[in-house]
């Protein structure tokens, strides 16, 4: 086995919403590989303490944090001119960063739905070619797309939502042709129910939670460390020859008919 083939020392990555959830837990897996990470997210306070804790897990790794809104244009450009002042070369991008505000379709103003598409397709559109001068230039070079199932078949999240990771996926499918010559993989995951705050409220009920947990073959709700590693495998030289490929971290959610 070549181990190294396992590693990502030496890279660096950059991860959107890495304060809290599946941001944090793949900033951390990364790490762990040996990567050096860039971390985004909005809340500078949090992110900071966030980013010292994962310097004291990792004192040999280089753990950057800026605070930004990367559904905002001037701020995904001042997040590339910080990774240009590092003077280091970003070889992954991980888009992480979603949002949603479920509601039946009929209810949505142009201003809500418009947000969700924004925040959850355009922004990880520009920061793809905000990344690719930098990406191109490296061997392993790769960008994960965090989608969701809702993007691969109805859920109950609302229609802007299901669009905006629909968009994510075949986002990720087009890269992926496009930068091949370029040397970037592109790949995506799709998460079903991951443990995390953004989806805590929902779970609390306890009638929909038996509802979930009836519709998953595995009867649990994911874990953020089950998505981080499966971001962290298609980020890896070990994947190297799998580009536009997305897989599903949902316990079987999406192969179970009946
Ligand atoms: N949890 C699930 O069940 C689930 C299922 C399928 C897909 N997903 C997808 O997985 C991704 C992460 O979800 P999560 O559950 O881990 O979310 P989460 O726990 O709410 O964490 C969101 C992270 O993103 C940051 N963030 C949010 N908006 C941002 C913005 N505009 N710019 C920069 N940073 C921003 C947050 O920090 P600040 O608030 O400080 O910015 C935080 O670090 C999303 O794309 C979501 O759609 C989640």
């Amino acid at each position: 086995m070549n181990a190294a083939r396992w590693r990502l020392d030496g890279q660096l990555a950059l991860v959107t919403g890495a304060s809290r959830g599946i941001g944090l837990a793949t900033a951390r897996e990364l790490a762990g590989l040996g990567a050096d990470i860039v971390l985004v997210a909005r809340d500078e306070a949090h992110l900071e303490q966030v980013r010292d804790e994962l310097a004291e897990e990792f004192p040999r790794n280089s753990l950057r944090a800026f605070a930004a809104d990367v559904g905002e244009h001037e701020q995904r450009l001042e997040v590339f001119d910080f990774i240009a002042d590092l003077g280091l070369e970003l070889s992954l991008l991980i888009n992480n960063v979603g949002m949603n505000t479920p509601k039946p379709t009929l209810d949505y103003s142009a201003s809500e739905y418009r947000r969700i598409i924004d925040t959850n397709v355009f922004s990880a559109f520009e920061m793809c070619r905000l990344a690719h001068p930098q990406l191109v230039q490296h061997a392993n070079a790769g960008i994960v797309n965090v989608g969701s199932v809702s993007g691969l078949t109805s859920v109950r999240t609302g229609s802007p939502y299901g669009m905006s990771k629909a968009a994510l996926h075949q986002l990720t499918r087009n890269l992926a042709t496009e930068w091949a010559e370029d040397g970037i993989r592109v790949n995506s995951v799709a998460p079903w129910y991951i443990r995390t705050q953004r989806s805590e409220p929902a779970l609390a009920d306890p009638d929909y939670l038996d509802e979930v947990l009836e519709r998953t073959p595995m009867k649990r709700i994911g874990e953020p460390e089950e998505v981080a590693a499966a971001i962290a495998f298609l980020c890896l030289p070990a994947a190297s020859y799998i580009s536009g490929e997305c897989i599903a971290v949902d316990g079987g959610f999406l192969r179970y008919g009946f």
